[in-house]
């Protein structure tokens, strides 16, 4: 049996590196304030259809949605956004008031065509900030992301946007409607979008739909005055941070809840897949789904895009423990336990000679090899390598506990 089409293990090495990414990811996140959340990877499919939009390819194409065996109409989530709204209303935190921050991090899925950095099970690690209408806001949010990035010296490219709000964005679509109408040879995918989400449009992928659109009506320049306010003083603060970034007129983002400012950093050393964290705000989502209005402003980074630009050497750690001679067994299992308070330890249970231990010592990442070989059972003494500074020496066993 094989792992499902676009989905992956996760062993060692690369688990380790995983957990690495996510430990530093969560610190940094926590400095900026977040909290941990979890939630369930299977939701109501109205949840996701009233969130990320029917008209979006995720909910339109590449939902994992199936009836359970109580009949209700669910699936596994494509994105971590709608579930988290979905239990802050839940959990009447959208009554209560102030500003909550979550982060998380765990398995999307995606009925995609699996390519290189694109699978139907991915992980993303994401934050999302509920309750804060300030642009400073989604200026932290974006510097975090970078931080994480950062971090980790990926190299990128911050690309930001302004999609606007309900009193800007409808007169934009119908502006954007009338110039498609009088456009000939655009794509049967942008014919449809521009029936059901005309902004979709921006992205399409056909050259040739790219070509048309230049021309097109530009997002930017025609939002109202609190989002032109806000959109320029985003670009202020990013620039007094030191932040370089690029204006796309053409990021509409591939899910349908976005207000106001919308972002994406690309890497062009990973292929055709080359973002690697999306987000923005989404000021109506949570009044969208029945809960107070709030505003709100969060990213996802997609894990295994990031993972191939991540340098990681595990460091030597802890102790490996073997003996020589079968006698000595039960002594080093003792002496195993007892480093385990406060260390890893690693036992081998056959005797083995010293060449043989220091060997599997080296594989298993362990700074120290303690070994128990006839001298040693007999006078009550660990011989002792550190594998780092190549040292050795023989040491009591009570020393050696103490150590
Ligand atoms: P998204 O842009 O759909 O946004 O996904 C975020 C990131 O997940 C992408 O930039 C990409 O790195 C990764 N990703 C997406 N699909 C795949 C795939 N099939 N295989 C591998 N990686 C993938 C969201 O999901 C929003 N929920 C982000 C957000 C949070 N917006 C506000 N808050």
């Amino acid at each position: 049996m094989k792992a499902l089409r676009g989905m992956k293990d996760i062993l060692p090495p690369l688990s380790k590196k995983y957990l690495h990414f996510i430990e530093q990811a969560s610190n940094r996140a926590k400095r900026y304030g977040f909290e941990y959340i979890e939630t369930p990877l299977l939701e109501e499919t109205l949840l996701f259809k009233r969130s990320v939009g029917e008209s979006s390819d995720i909910v339109g194409k590449e939902m994992y949605q199936f009836t359970d065996k109580g009949g209700n109409d669910v699936c596994l989530r494509p994105e971590g956004t709608a579930g988290i709204v979905r239990s802050f209303i839940e959990h009447k935190l959208d009554k209560k008031g102030g500003v909550h921050r979550f982060f998380y991090y765990g398995p999307m899925f995606r009925y995609e065509r699996p390519q290189k950095g694109r699978f139907r099970e991915f992980h993303q690690f994401g934050v999302e900030s509920f309750g804060e209408p300030s642009v400073y806001e989604d200026a932290s949010v974006i510097l975090l992301a970078k931080d994480i990035l950062d971090g980790f010296g990926i190299q990128h490219t911050l690309k930001i946007n302004s999609l606007g709000c309900p009193a800007c964005l409808p007169g934009y679509k119908e502006s954007l409607v009338e110039f498609l109408k009088n456009e000939e040879g655009i794509c049967e995918d942008c014919l449809r979008r521009r029936d059901t989400n005309p902004i979709r449009v921006l992205d399409c992928k056909n050259q040739n739909c790219q070509e048309i659109y230049k021309d097109a009506p530009k997002l930017p320049h025609n939002l109202c005055n609190e989002c032109k306010k806000d959109f320029e003083l985003l670009q202020q603060i990013l620039k007094e941070e030191g932040v370089e970034f690029e204006i796309d007129t053409n990021l509409v983002r591939g899910l349908d809840y976005y207000t106001k400012t919308a972002f994406e950093f690309v890497s062009g050393q990973i292929g055709a897949q080359n973002a690697i964290a999306g987000g923005g705000r989404y000021d109506n989502l949570v009044e969208m789904l029945g809960g107070k209005p709030t505003p709100a402003v969060g990213f996802a980074i997609g894990i295994e895009r990031i993972l191939d630009l991540i340098e990681f050497e595990e460091k030597r750690e802890g102790y490996y423990i073997g003996v020589m001679l079968e006698e000595a067994l039960k002594e080093a299992f003792n002496i195993t336990q007892a480093k385990r308070k406060k260390s890893k330890a690693v036992m081998e249970y056959r005797p083995k000679s010293l060449k043989s231990h220091l060997k599997s010592a080296d594989r298993l990442g362990c700074r120290y090899a303690a070994v128990i070989g006839e001298e040693e059972y007999k006078d009550g003494s660990v011989w002792v390598k550190d594998l780092e500074r190549k040292e050795e020496k023989r040491v009591p066993l009570k020393q050696f506990l103490e150590e």
